[in-house]
């Protein structure tokens, strides 16, 4: 039995997971309104009855009092003007014409006197509940099996009175089927009302539902298009709510992707190109030798030239590996803290034997003490040969480079000044792309890749660092690296 109403339970809810968010929707909505439609009507309706059943009564009541008092005036009147008793009957039916009211007056001894309702045979009434009120000068009502129709009445009764005496009772009634069509009318308008409320409600669910359903609908099939290569495809924002929050972000991302994507084939097409130029001066090369026929002179000219070529892809590609294996590392990888000291005495040591060569004098300042940073040996390393070779690079003779190191909590500032040729402006904001050098024409001899800076603000990046260059063509340029301080990270 357990089992049954566990496995029971299991397919209610798999069924109602595998329901569409409209059907969801709608059929809570629906259910929920129908329980309230109908506990209110039904609160209301019966509540309308009893009201109407009592007005109705009361309303009789009043009614044969009225009459009864009419009454009590004519016996006078019968008495005083000598009015024959045929024209109070005629007056008393009047009362009841049209109608299925029935009147009956009986005297003191509950004989019956007269009755508008034919079907009313002489007789003597037994002490019924609204008569034996009436004699006591009350009120009460009775509903009951009529003998003379076989059909339920609904009996009041009122005293005649004529000046003090007690002439005889007025009975009124009606029949019971007259009260409940009343109530079943009006029960009727109730249900009605309620049937147009659950309408309201069900048709406003479900344009909720739409509205809902329908945004989602096409971020579901703008994300099928865009994983299908439409990489432009965007939804509508239907409003600011949660579910226009929702298209805004998609877009956003859809957005993201795609510049991502156009980046990464922009990044292989410039890859390929930087490959196939050395690659078709190899084959050239290899071709010509192959031929057998230049002079010595010539042909050790060509080898030489070979091997650059390969020694420059080899370069490139180092690079790009360097770049691939960046770009696989994970943010969230584990960085250490570093002393910066010694990296940077190294890296100024090794590159001043190039720097003396071209007679560019570099130097190093920095305090005796500094904080660790928090980023990795390696990458350090590469960032300051970067930009330190850089710098001797594009600094004629006579020139300097200076590299500062200045603890600016929470970051270590590293600096990288030249008294070099400078880079335009309008090539400041570019030259951190992959492959983009300021003087193309120079790119061969130089023998750079242009992915040097690349890899630096990926590395930079990666120590959660900033890197800013400021330059003036002829005067020179600064590189200015922060990378955050071991202490600092630990509270950002
Ligand atoms: N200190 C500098 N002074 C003047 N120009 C510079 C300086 N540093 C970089 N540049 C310019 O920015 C370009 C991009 O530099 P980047 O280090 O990325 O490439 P590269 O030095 O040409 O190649 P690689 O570093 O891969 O050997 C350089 O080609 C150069 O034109
Ligand atoms: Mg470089």
């Amino acid at each position: 039995m357990k089992w049954l109403a566990v496995t029971g339970w299991r397919r209610l809810k798999s069924f109602w997971a595998d329901r569409s968010l409209a059907t969801k929707f709608v059929s809570v909505y629906f259910l929920v309104g129908l329980l309230i439609v109908v506990a209110l009507t039904w609160r209301s309706g019966s509540q309308l009855a009893t009201a109407l059943e009592e007005e109705m009564e009361h309303e009789l009541e009043i009614e044969a009092f009225i009459i009864a008092g009419t009454l009590g005036k004519d016996f006078e009147d019968m008495l005083e003007y000598g009015r024959s008793p045929s024209q109070i009957l005629t007056l008393i039916h009047q009362f009841g014409e049209g109608t299925d009211s029935r009147i009956t007056f009986y005297d003191v001894q509950l004989n019956l006197v007269f009755s508008t309702d034919p079907n009313v045979r002489p007789h003597r009434a037994s002490l019924t509940p609204e008569l034996a009120a009436a004699l006591r000068n009350s009120e009460q009502h009775d509903i009951r099996m009529d003998p003379w129709t076989q059909e339920m009445r609904l009996y009041v009764a009122a005293p005649v009175y004529q000046e003090e005496d007690l002439m005889g009772l007025l009975q009124i009634s009606i029949p019971w089927q007259r009260v409940q069509d009343r109530i079943n009318s009006e029960w009727g308008r109730l249900i009605v009302t309620g049937l147009l409320a659950i309408l309201a409600n069900t048709l406003l669910s479900l344009w909720l539902a739409w509205s809902i359903v329908r945004p989602l609908q096409q971020v579901t099939q703008a994300a099928r298009a865009i994983a299908g290569g439409h990489l432009d495809r965007r939804v509508p924002v239907p409003g600011k709510d949660e579910v226009g929050m929702l298209a805004v972000a998609f877009n956003e991302m859809a957005e993201r992707l795609q510049e991502m994507i156009a980046r990464e084939r922009l990044f292989i097409a410039n890859a390929s190109h930087e490959l196939r130029s050395p690659l078709t001066s190899l084959k050239l090369r290899a071709e010509m030798l192959r031929e057998g026929r230049l002079p010595p002179e010539r042909q050790r000219r060509y080898i030489m030239e070979l091997e650059k070529e390969a020694e420059r892809l080899h370069a490139l590609a180092n690079r790009l590996l360097d770049l691939s294996r960046l770009q696989l590392r994970p943010e969230t990888e584990v960085l250490e803290p570093v002393d910066v000291m010694p990296i940077a005495r190294d890296v100024v040591e090794t590159l001043s034997l190039r720097a003396g060569r071209k007679d560019v004098q570099l130097r190093l300042h920095a305090p005796q003490q500094l904080p660790k940073v928090r980023a990795s040996a390696d990458g350090l390393r590469e960032i300051l040969v970067n930009l330190i070779d850089n710098a001797i690079k594009h600094t004629p003779a006579g020139g300097s480079v200076d590299v500062v190191l200045t603890p600016e909590p929470p970051y270590l500032r590293m600096e990288v000044k030249d008294t070099g040729r400078g880079i335009p402006p309008e090539d400041l904001p570019h030259i951190f792309e992959p492959f983009y050098r300021v003087d193309k024409a120079r790119r061969r001899q130089d023998g750079g890749s242009g992915l040097g800076l690349t890899i630096v603000k990926r590395l930079v990046d990666l120590f959660h660092g900033r890197i800013e260059v400021y330059s003036s063509p002829g005067e020179g340029t600064v590189f200015v690296v922060r990378i955050p301080f071991e202490s600092a990270s630990a509270t950002s």
